[in-house]
């Protein structure tokens, strides 16, 4: 059965995304006609009888199959809830995935990912740099329980991933491969389809094959569907982009529905659901996440052109500034259908000029996160990554200078002006 609320074609035309975001998923006459998707601000559902609710039971439980065209029974917010669904099912479309689930973070995204798809003994290989979280998740937490982690470093590309899957199969059987492309802050790319060819090589020698799990928070997903590519999981910190409000924390993992059910059943049973509210919150921000999205890079792109020619700055990492001749240009061509508006600059001066310009801005506020609607900046060695020991920073590119920017949507001439004072 297909609910005329859950087409996504008109005739033979096929809805795009941004046309689907204002209505997909939610039938205006299932509450009173109300126009917006309600906030279901409740924690459970009331059952019509007992055996409904034994067999909604069943079903969310996993112990039933759905029948064919049914919906799950709604049973309690930890499991399901109509807001929370339909953020689900429109965070899906974007992602070009078969099924998504929303958590209370990005964090609590990629834990429970990581999780659900890993046991004792099971070896995780990452990306480096990587979000702090996610490196304190995967070289500590994670760890206790036997869980152990190689890295590779972005840079380094293909041949950095092949030599550390080479090491970590040696180690055990390797579980998940997480990639953060672009890394954050030095927005180096990894080849996510080179990486599945790679994957599947390591995959013959054990017997299951490793999921690879993208982290696509820096441009996802209006510049970069790594479900396209080959990834099996796509995870976002919804906090950025997606949310782009800077006034909630969510993440979320899309991916086919097979695997989104496997994590589903481990995000239900720890309770990593997100909120209605903040599910609420999610499907008004993917109203205008395009408009934003495209708003904030372009902006980014003339930030950029502006810094690029300042006296005092040495070096740019973003990917719209990518040479023809840099092995990332054909990464970039290949992967990404834009360049975002999250970058890092390194001045001269070290971390006295940077804190020194840090404290002279006046629009662009100076805090961590990213992708909200006004532009922030902040010190990668001193503040998101901070925890990660000098030696490995500079190795990284995270040099004292580096100041990361998160270009928002306000007039590029006035955050120009804002950084030209603050350069003085
Ligand atoms: C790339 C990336 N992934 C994951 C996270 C974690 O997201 P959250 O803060 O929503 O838990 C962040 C947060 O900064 C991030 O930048």
């Amino acid at each position: 059965m297909s609910h005329s609320y859950k087409k996504r074609t008109i005739g033979e035309h096929s809805l795009q995304p941004q046309s689907l975001m204002m209505g997909y998923g939610y039938d205006p006459q299932l509450s009173e006609g109300s126009i917006k998707c309600p906030n279901f601000q409740t924690s459970t559902f009331v059952f019509k009888s007992a055996e409904q609710g034994k067999h909604f039971f069943d079903v969310v439980s996993g112990r039933k199959p759905l029948n064919e065209g049914e919906n799950a029974g709604l049973v309690y917010s930890r499991f399901n809830n109509p807001t929370i669904e339909i953020a689900e099912n429109r965070i899906a479309i974007w992602d070009d995935a078969e099924d998504c689930l929303v958590m209370g973070s990005g964090m609590s995204a990629i834990s429970t990912t990581l999780l659900a798809c890993s046991k004792p003994g099971d070896i995780i290989v990452y990306s480096e740099p990587i979000y702090g979280g996610t490196d304190t998740l995967v070289n500590g937490i994670l760890k206790q329980m036997n869980i152990q982690a190689v890295g590779f470093i972005s840079s380094e590309g293909a041949a950095g991933l092949k030599a550390a899957l080479a090491q970590a199969s040696k180690l055990g059987n390797i579980s998940v491969v997480m990639i953060e492309t672009p890394d954050n802050p030095t927005n180096n790319l990894v080849d996510i389809a080179k990486s599945r060819e790679l994957i599947d090589a390591i995959g013959q020698t054990q017997s299951t094959k490793p999921i690879l799990a993208v982290d696509n928070t820096m441009l996802g997903p209006l510049w970069q569907q790594p479900l396209n590519h080959g990834a099996d999981l796509c995870i976002y910190s919804l906090t950025k982009y997606v949310g782009g409000h800077s006034d909630l924390i969510g993440g979320s993992c899309s991916g086919s529905k097979e695997l989104i059910a496997k994590i589903r059943k481990v995000r239900n049973g720890i309770g990593t659901t997100m909120d209605s509210n903040t599910a609420w919150l999610i499907l008004r921000s993917l109203e205008t996440l395009k408009i934003r999205m495209k708003a904030s890079t372009e902006g980014a792109m003339k930030v950029v052109g502006f810094l690029n020619q300042h006296d005092e700055v040495i070096r740019i990492d973003y990917p719209g500034l990518l040479k023809e001749d840099h092995p990332q240009y054909q990464i970039y061509k290949k992967q990404c259908q834009g360049a975002g508006s999250t970058f890092s600059f390194e001045i001269k001066g070290g971390e006295a000029a940077a804190f020194k310009t840090l404290n002279k801005l006046k629009l662009v506020k100076l805090a961590v996160s990213l992708g909200g609607t006004e532009s922030l900046a902040q010190h990668p060695a001193a503040m998101t990554h901070s925890g990660v020991p000098k030696a490995r920073r500079e190795l990284i590119g995270i040099t004292d200078g580096l100041i990361r920017l998160s270009v928002g949507i306000e007039e590029p001439e006035d955050i120009i002006a804002d950084l030209a004072q603050a350069l003085k």
